[in-house]
């Protein structure tokens, strides 16, 4: 059976001011009528395929996802507390954990959850080859077409064929800067790595021992000394407080010679900035794309988001106007990476 894991304790800052401290971005309806956390929930909804879904999530979002997953009606597995925010490796390796507890040949479909993904026939034919990839012994990526330089984003050189469409991944670039993604575009054979994995927990968990055994160890002592908690199954605060900061594409990914890619076609994006969320509408015959009250004149290549105030721009080119009720932004798209920093140096709860 295969385990989803949700990754849902990002800042999501790049996103704000939309994105908030207490409510990020995961937990808004920033595309249709439900968050992009739910959407993740429906798209592991099959009995078939998974079993119980494991969120991890920070202590402070412990009622959101209990909430949301309610209201999509999707029964959860575990919820799993990060008492601190250790990035991606760590919560990785303690629902790894988790799920090899209760089953030593599980599988883990790991998702993030800023990711907006059609389920079609193409995307879930693509999940059961990667499960088959996985179960063959590798630490499977999902390896997106890419049509930019894009920074924000791993690359992956892909290397010889596997079984079931997987191939070796040659090597593994974590957020190249812009030189070095335009010449491994140019390049060809690189993938984007999509940021969601299949990977047979044992393998990993013995891999990040390998590679990253300081967030081993934390990981294993924080599930170990975990406390249950009503529906919630709090990391002991210490034991996980000790794991280095690092992302699980630095800490593993970059470093292991286990990794697979099997290239995929199906429609991906990761709604990470404004830009993405731009990209990713229906923009008019200038470019523009809002939601909300809002005029535009003489404008081009401009997203408005409004709560409710009305916005009028006039005489501009590759803006993004974010207007929520206590806080607004203004900036260029092409700078949309920029917001994240920035939103950083705010006060703590903005
Ligand atoms: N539980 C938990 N704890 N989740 C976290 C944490 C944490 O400390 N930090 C981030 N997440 C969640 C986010 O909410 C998101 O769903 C997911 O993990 C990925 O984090 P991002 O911060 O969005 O990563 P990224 O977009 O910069 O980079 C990753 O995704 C790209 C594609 O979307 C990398 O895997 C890149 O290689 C990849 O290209
Ligand atoms: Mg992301």
């Amino acid at each position: 059976q295969i385990i989803p894991v949700i990754l849902a304790g990002g800042q999501g800052t790049r996103l704000w001011p939309k994105s908030r401290a207490a409510r990020p971005k995961q937990f808004i309806d920033l595309v249709g009528d439900t968050s992009l956390f739910q959407q993740s929930l429906e798209r592991v909804a099959n009995t078939e395929r998974y079993g119980a879904p494991i969120v991890i999530t920070n202590t402070e979002y412990r009622f959101i996802v209990a909430e949301q997953a309610l209201e999509a009606n999707v029964p959860l597995g575990a919820i799993l507390l990060e008492p601190v925010a250790r990035n991606t490796a760590a919560a990785i390796a303690a629902a790894a954990q988790v799920a090899v507890n209760a089953d030593e040949n599980a599988i883990l479909h790991v998702l993030a959850s800023d990711h907006l993904i059609p389920t079609t026939a193409e995307y879930f034919a693509a999940v059961d080859a990667a499960a088959a990839a996985a179960r063959g012994g590798n630490l499977v990526t999902f390896g997106i077409a890419p049509d930019r330089p894009e920074t924000g984003y791993g690359y992956i050189a892909i290397g010889d064929a596997l079984a079931h469409g997987a191939h070796k991944v040659a090597a593994f670039v974590e957020k190249p800067n812009l030189d070095k993604a335009q010449s491994m575009l140019a390049q060809g054979g690189f993938a984007w790595n999509s940021g969601m994995f299949m990977l047979p927990a044992k393998l990993f968990l013995a891999e990040c021992e390998r590679l990253a055994p300081e967030v081993f160890a934390a990981a294993t002592a924080a599930v170990a000394d975990a406390r249950r908690d009503l529906d919630f199954i709090r990391l002991d605060e210490t034991a996980f407080a000790a794991s280095p900061n690092i992302s699980v594409d630095y800490a593993i990914f970059e470093r292991t010679d286990k990794a697979a890619v099997l290239p995929v076609s199906f429609a991906w994006s990761d709604l990470g900035a404004w830009d993405a969320v731009w990209k990713g509408q229906t923009r008019d015959e200038a470019g523009n794309a809002v939601s909300g009250p809002t005029l535009l004149s003489n404008t081009t290549n401009t997203l408005v988001v409004s709560d409710g105030a009305h916005v009028v721009v006039d005489g501009l080119d590759d803006i993004a106007v974010i207007a929520t009720e206590d806080a607004v932004f203004v900036g260029r798209l092409s700078a949309a990476q920029n917001v994240g920093k920035i939103a950083k140096t705010l006060r703590a709860d903005a």
